[in-house]
């Protein structure tokens, strides 16, 4: 993919569904009794892994645009797959889904490609454990999965990581086991699961970091729609602000509190953003955001706000270079077991535009002020590295490539026509 610098970032656009509320509501609607329809569903391959997977499990699934009928048989309504279940590149789902499956009077497999295949899965492995179910698992930590399924109890207990796919993990088991299933949280997780869950009817108590969940809910399905991803946003927000003369509205975002950290660093930075026609669907906030070009300051991101904006940082460390005193990250170790290892992949990509960059075991510091050189990226095989460095080659020096660029496609398909649709005539 050939990218070249552009001229500014104007118009206004709708983005496709968020893909974290997405695999959720597949997931539940395929465990609800009757009919859920679900519209502006996830256009991304992971969200279609989802789908694929709960067909693999029996349940019908249809697909008319972005809108899917899934037809769920109740809590008990899964048959076993005859084949493995294929995760493809999703973290979310595979430990998701594995909360479910290891309720289930049968055995499955799960696996997922190369990237998936290296990633942690201890930190569901445990939680399962200690509810009665049995998984084996690569060198008893990475994919494929095999998790035999059995009557799950209910456990309480504290996360050691901050996790919103673990935390779902074991409230999806949760709901499986009699009885009330306690999960307490180090720092707020994005808390899509809860309000879903609420949703779809089960008994779910938020007090502060601790979620008690009661086992056995009838879930009902529902129609629902699924707010335009606040992630997939991200690139276009900073698109606008690095882009002198931009003016962009996106429109329909998931504004979700837990979700919603990068707009208060932005704003905390400088930015010029205004959040317009606030309104909340199905439990989720959703509004527009209006964002215009102005100077970023940088600062530090840290603690609690890294973990709440961990899928942000690749397209906020491209930011951090353009910024006027540098962005420095800590408290981002979680970063390296992401699709590739994040803080090595963005600190390379930023080395071939010319930009200084200073990575520690646990985030890095990216100087302010510095040109961007035209460069041949990588993707490595990681959507939101493709994507990330599509936007800093906006703000180079000449035409930038992309290689892998088609990974963008596993949560954003259509992120370049899209981008193409807002850039203006391009710079000399
Ligand atoms: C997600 C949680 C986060 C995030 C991922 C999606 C979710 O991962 O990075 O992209 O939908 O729950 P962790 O749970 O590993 O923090």
């Amino acid at each position: 993919m050939i990218i070249r610098p552009a001229n500014s970032i104007s118009g206004s656009l709708t983005l496709p569904g968020d893909k974290s509320i997405s695999h959720r509501y597949a997931i539940i609607a395929s465990i609800a009794e009757g009919p859920s329809i679900i519209h502006n569903y996830s256009t991304g391959a992971d969200c279609h892994s989802t789908l694929n997977a709960v067909r693999a499990l029996g349940i019908p699934v249809a697909e008319d645009g972005t809108t899917v009928t899934i037809q769920g048989k109740g809590l008990d309504g899964y048959s076993a797959s005859t084949g493995d279940i294929d995760a493809g590149n999703s973290g979310s789902l595979i430990r998701m889904i594995s909360g479910v499956l290891a309720a289930q009077p049968f055995t499955s497999r799960i696996i997922g490609d190369e990237s998936l295949s290296g990633r942690p899965m201890q930190r569901i492995m445990s939680p399962l454990a200690e509810m009665g179910a049995r998984i084996e698992a690569r060198e008893n930590q990475f994919p494929p999965l095999t998790i035999h399924g059995t009557a799950l109890h209910p456990i309480d207990y504290t996360l050691p990581v901050a996790s919103a796919q673990v935390k779902t993990c074991v409230l999806f088991g949760g709901l499986f086991a009699n009885g009330a299933t306690v999960v307490r949280e180090p720092v707020r997780s994005r808390d899509h699961t809860e309000i879903a869950l609420r949703e779809f009817g089960a008994d779910i108590a938020v007090s502060q970091r601790v979620i008690t969940l009661q086992g056995r809910p009838s879930l009902v399905g529902r129609e629902l729609l699924v707010p335009a991803d606040l992630s997939s946003a991200a690139f276009f927000l900073v698109a606008a602000l690095l882009v002198p003369g931009s003016d962009l509205v996106l429109r329909g975002v998931g504004l979700n509190p837990t979700r919603s950290a990068l707009l208060d660093f932005l704003l905390s930075a400088g930015a010029y953003l205004k959040v317009l026609n606030l309104e909340q669907v199905n439990g989720e906030m959703i509004g527009d955001i209006h964002v215009r070009s102005a100077p970023i300051r940088g600062g530090v991101i840290e603690k609690d706000v890294t973990a709440a904006l961990i899928d942000e940082i690749p397209v906020l460390a491209v930011l951090g270079g353009a910024s006027e005193e540098g962005l420095t990250i800590r408290d981002a170790q979680e970063l390296r077991v992401k699709e590739t290892d994040r803080i090595a992949t963005v600190v390379e990509n930023l080395r071939r535009m010319g930009v200084q960059a200073e990575e520690f075991p646990d985030g890095m510091r990216i100087p302010g002020r510095q040109r961007f050189r035209a460069a041949t990226f990588d993707s490595f095989g990681d959507h939101r590295i493709a994507m990330a460095f599509a936007v800093a080659a906006l703000a180079a020096d000449g035409e930038s490539r992309i290689e892998g660029a088609e990974a963008a496609a596993v949560s954003f398909p259509s992120f370049y026509e899209l981008l193409d649709g807002v850039r203006s005539a391009d710079a000399a």
